[in-house]
């Protein structure tokens, strides 16, 4: 089977996060939590879920044969060869309190690995995108991340998991970090703090504890801006660390975080 054009990847996924994003958008007024996850704090609404199933129909009506990962479950098989990562509603708790900091996220991988991503911001007006090796844009411009800073220069972005018990462990590493950096912003959302490396309006994003559909779109989106996209030691990003930022203020920011640990107890 001959692989998909990566640009027709991202006309769909486009098409998708729109759709996703203008019902989620109509939806937010009012909204309230529908239930709750790993912890009384980790939400979802009922806008998490009918989002999240307005775009898998989009993407599996134009592509039936393809795998879904959606971070409300819905889970679907392929034998394409491309998966779709889905996170319909990222930043639910901004959303949940009428926040604008919030988007859906939608990325395709062929065989694993990530070709075309978006992250679209409705109420920001911002809609973030990238094809591997065509660069990043934002509302169709090119952008790229921040020049490379000092360690102690940087604005660096960051994010904790509603799981409890790592919430203590979160708290130890910020403690760490913070005193070693210019500031930290907290956004909410793990896709719109890696295009806020993309942009430059932060010059590094770490997180510990996030799922492939909260990074997929950006940090293809963060990559092609020029940052150095990466888990500990070179990995890929995975569950132990996401980090973002360009050459040079990467390692930096790695080898603070590296010595620290896991974010469980104990
Ligand atoms: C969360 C957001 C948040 C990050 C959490 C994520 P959700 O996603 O991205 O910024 O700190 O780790 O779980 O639940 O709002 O889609
Ligand atoms: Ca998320
Ligand atoms: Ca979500
Ligand atoms: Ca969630």
């Amino acid at each position: 089977m001959t692989n998909p054009d990566p640009r027709e990847l991202l006309d769909l996924a486009l098409e998708a996060a729109r759709k996703g994003g203008a019902l989620a958008a109509r939806g937010q007024e009012g909204i309230s939590v529908l239930d709750t996850k790993s912890s009384p704090t980790d939400v979802v609404t009922e806008m998490d879920r009918a989002t999240e199933e307005l775009i898998r129909g989009v993407l599996l009506g134009a592509r039936p044969s393809d795998a879904i990962l959606g971070e409300e479950g819905g889970a679907a098989r392929g034998s394409s060869g491309v998966r779709w990562l889905v996170d319909p509603i990222d930043g639910t708790v901004n959303y949940l309190y009428g926040r604008a900091e919030w988007g859906v996220s939608v990325a395709a991988e062929v065989d694993g690995v990530v070709v075309a991503g978006v992250v679209e911001a409705p109420v920001r007006g911002r809609t973030y995108t990238a094809v591997r090796g065509g660069g990043a844009r934002r509302n169709g411009e090119p952008i790229s991340a921040a020049p490379p800073t000092t360690l102690d220069m940087a604005l660096v972005a960051t994010g904790f998991g509603y799981e409890a018990r790592r919430r203590r462990r979160q708290a130890e590493v910020l403690a760490t970090v913070l005193p070693r950096v210019r500031d930290i912003r907290r956004l909410g959302s793990a896709a719109l703090d890696l295009c806020a490396v993309a942009e430059g309006t932060v010059n590094a994003y770490y997180e510990r504890g996030t799922n492939p559909w909260d990074w997929g779109a950006g940090a293809l989106i963060a990559a092609e801006a020029g940052a150095r996209v990466a888990g500990l030691r070179g990995a890929p990003p995975n569950f132990d660390l996401l980090l973002a930022a360009v050459p040079g203020l990467f390692e930096q920011l790695h080898d603070l975080l590296e010595p620290l640990g896991a974010d469980t107890d104990g």
